[in-house]
């Protein structure tokens, strides 16, 4: 057993906390991708171990969908290949990523026990034949995994290619909820566990309503496909339960290569964005010894770079600071979208370094060469189809290099002045059905907020409700429509110690339990924001309302009362004309405002303006429209990265050496059309 702490292998930067893990012997920033040589003959795999080497990747994942490839028939172990692979990636300096093959359980298994296999709300079956298709819940399949997991532990302990452990793949990319016998009958246990007794699950639940009463926990189901709403506490237990459950199965593979190798670091690669909900990454980040995340931008958004932007913070977020790893992303096109653009020029490095930018120390792909079979035959890799000849590759040598240049990079952090509560239980709660209005969804306003902000050059720390929020000038608080008292009470004195707090509608609306807080909305937040609002007033799709300035409102109104806070913006038509749509009251030394009807564009833009010259928040620095600005800081240095978003080149202000090129600026730096630069400060 070796010592983390003493073991050579581990290559922390200076500074780093005494837990920091990351993957031993990685030098610089991690650069590679997903690799699974058991889709090639020998040749090609001989050829991507000089590629590798050609492109600077020092970091692969290997074994991730191997189970079938390493065990074809039940008890029949094929190892052999895999010893080849890593041997030959650690001759080549390369590090692995291994993975516990689990990803996709082999035929034979699901064929044989066809009772692992998962279910959906209506019951139907989820067969073999795509991948995942396994219940986490599954005593069975949990056997089977965790000794596969264990087999390969154990087989590569002392493999000196082994630098991280990679637990699964994506868990709960495919299979969110559950709902299989195991599954419920996991749930069931979990509800023992949360509640204790029947009554108390009933008080929670709120089951006196629609003759829902419970007499036995053993009564009780998975929220399945009901004649009209489920019970909506069932359902956001539920939720709870389902991310605990995966969570559960991922400690249980880390524990089988733990026991085994317990001076390697292991992670699982989460999906951190605005579209996937499924899993309580806060929660999960405490399990992991460094948090990977992978993302995917959508060809059809248009602004694509700025929800990436927004993802990678609530990764930082979710790292707590940390430095962590970018597990997946694309260098072109993906295979899953109706219509898979490839990726613009240039676009491939500017979405890398946005990540670096935002406190990713790797970069890593699906995948390293691009597959010629199977059902991602058309997702974009580092070695495309077309081989060395391509743009595409060319981009993968750039990057390698690029990544090479940054090396001094690896350590430093974030910092921002703009705190953004992010929560899954909101999210989950808030998109419940039978609610006032379809139209309000957790991410709009957050990423409307965000928007404004980036576009501003102003980084935003995304962070848990609960969080320490001192420090932060500006907090904002966007659809937190339930929340606990303790967080409700952080918020409110994040406000009292100076910070100006933003609430939008629809917040603070229920308790842990999804039971609306009576007496006037919004509940937890009426007496920071000094409001009382008797009823709420959605829009019809399409309408809208004009405000005193000219600007305009959208699917929310409400009819709220002034209670010591004072309107900024009220509604000038409509049967509310009068009421106030945004609101501010000074609160000690801070203050609080309410977006009380769901503010337009330029509305919103306006009160963003406000916001930072009421805060003094400043941006990373001055730079024109479509042009990124954020700040690493290390040690000795701090690293401005300035990303150009548009087709002309642009100046920002700033002094230093752009680290891709090594050429000083003094005053302004030049950024090419659709480039990046990276400089040096101080
Ligand atoms: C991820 C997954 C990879 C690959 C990729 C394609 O969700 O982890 O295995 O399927 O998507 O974009």
């Amino acid at each position: 057993m070796t010592d983390p702490a003493t073991d050579p292998r581990t290559d922390t930067p200076p500074g780093a906390p005494a837990d920091h893990r990351w993957p031993t012997g990685v030098v610089g920033l991690g650069y590679g991708g997903d690799y699974n040589p058991e889709q090639w003959p020998l040749e090609t795999q001989l050829e991507d171990v000089e590629l590798m080497q050609q492109a600077g990747v020092n970091l692969v994942s290997v074994a991730i969908f191997a189970w079938a490839t390493i065990e074809p028939r039940e008890g029949e172990y094929h190892f052999d290949w895999l010893d080849d692979v890593l041997d030959r990636l650690h001759a080549a300096g390369i590090r692995v990523a291994l993975a516990t093959a689990t990803a996709s359980p082999p035929p034979w298994l699901t064929a044989r026990h066809p009772e692992i296999l998962p279910r959906l709300a209506d019951g139907t079956v989820l067969w073999q034949g795509g991948r995942q298709a396994y219940s986490v819940t599954h005593p069975v399949f949990r056997r089977y995994a965790t000794a596969m997991a264990a087999r390969i532990a154990e087989r590569y302990a002392d493999h000196p290619a082994l630098a991280l452990w990679h637990i699964d793949n994506e868990i709960g990319c495919h299979v969110p909820r559950d709902y299989s016998d195991a599954a419920a009958a996991a749930f069931r246990d979990w509800l023992r566990a949360r509640y204790g007794t029947v009554d108390a699950l009933n008080d929670a639940w709120g089951t006196a309503f629609w003759s829902q009463r419970y007499g036995d926990v053993a009564d009780v189901l998975p929220p399945f496909t009901a004649p009209t709403y489920p019970n909506p506490t069932q359902q956001l237990d539920f939720d709870r339960f389902s991310s605990d459950a995966m969570l559960d199965y991922y400690r249980d593979l880390r524990d089988a290569v733990r026991q085994h190798t317990p001076h390697v670091p292991v992670t699982t690669n989460f999906m951190t964005s605005t579209s996937t909900k499924g899993m309580d990454y806060f929660g999960w980040a405490r399990e992991v010894d460094v948090v990977a995340t992978d993302h995917y931008t959508v060809a059809a958004d248009e602004e694509r770079e700025v929800e990436l932007a927004l993802s990678a913070d609530l990764t930082r977020g979710v790292a707590r600071g940390r430095p962590w790893i970018l597990m997946e992303h694309s260098t072109s096109a993906v295979n899953w979208q109706p219509r898979n653009r490839p990726k613009a020029p240039g676009e491939m490095l500017r979405n890398s370094l946005a990540h670096v930018a935002r406190g990713a120390d790797s970069v890593m792909f699906f995948q390293w060469r691009q597959s010629v079979a199977g059902a991602e035959k058309y997702h974009s890799a580092m070695v495309p189809h077309a081989g060395t000849d391509s743009e595409v590759w060319r981009g993968t040598l750039g990057l390698g290099r690029a990544l090479e240049a940054l090396a001094e990079v690896r350590g430093s952090r974030v910092r921002a002045d703009v705190a953004l509560v992010f929560d899954y239980e909101a999210w989950w709660a808030v998109e419940l059905d039978s609610h006032p209005s379809v139209d309000v969804t957790y991410v709009d306003r957050m990423r409307a907020y965000h928007r404004e902000l980036w576009r501003r050059g102003v980084t935003v720390d995304v962070v848990e409700p609960g969080a320490d929020l001192t420090g932060y000038r500006l907090v904002l608080v966007p659809t937190l429509y339930l929340v606990r008292d303790e967080h409700a009470a952080a918020i409110t004195r994040a406000a009292e110690d100076g910070a100006t707090v933003v609430v939008t509608y629809f917040s603070g609306i229920v308790d842990e339990h999804d039971h609306v807080r009576p007496g006037g909305y919004p509940g937890a937040f009426r007496e920071l924001l000094g409001v009382r609002t008797e009823e709420f007033a959605p829009l019809l799709a399409g309408e809208q309302v004009a405000l005193d300035d000219g600007t305009s409102v959208s699917v929310w109104t409400e009819k709220v009362h002034l209670a010591g806070a004072t309107a900024v913006r009220t509604l000038a038509s409509g049967p509310l004309a009068g009421t106030p749509a945004l609101t501010r009251r000074t609160v000690g030394s801070g203050a609080a405002w309410y977006e009380a009807a769901r503010l337009d564009d330029v509305a919103l833009s306006r009160l963003v303006d406000a916001l930072l010259g009421e805060t003094r928040v400043q941006p990373a620095a001055a730079a024109p429209p479509g042009v990124e600005v954020v700040r690493r800081h290390g040690e000795q240095h701090s690293y401005l990265f300035v990303l150009n978003h548009t087709d002309a080149e642009h100046r920002v202000p700033a002094d230093g050496t752009d680290l891709l090129t090594g050429t000083t600026h003094q005053g302004e730096v030049p950024v090419p059309a659709w480039g990046a630069v990276v400089v040096r400060e101080g």
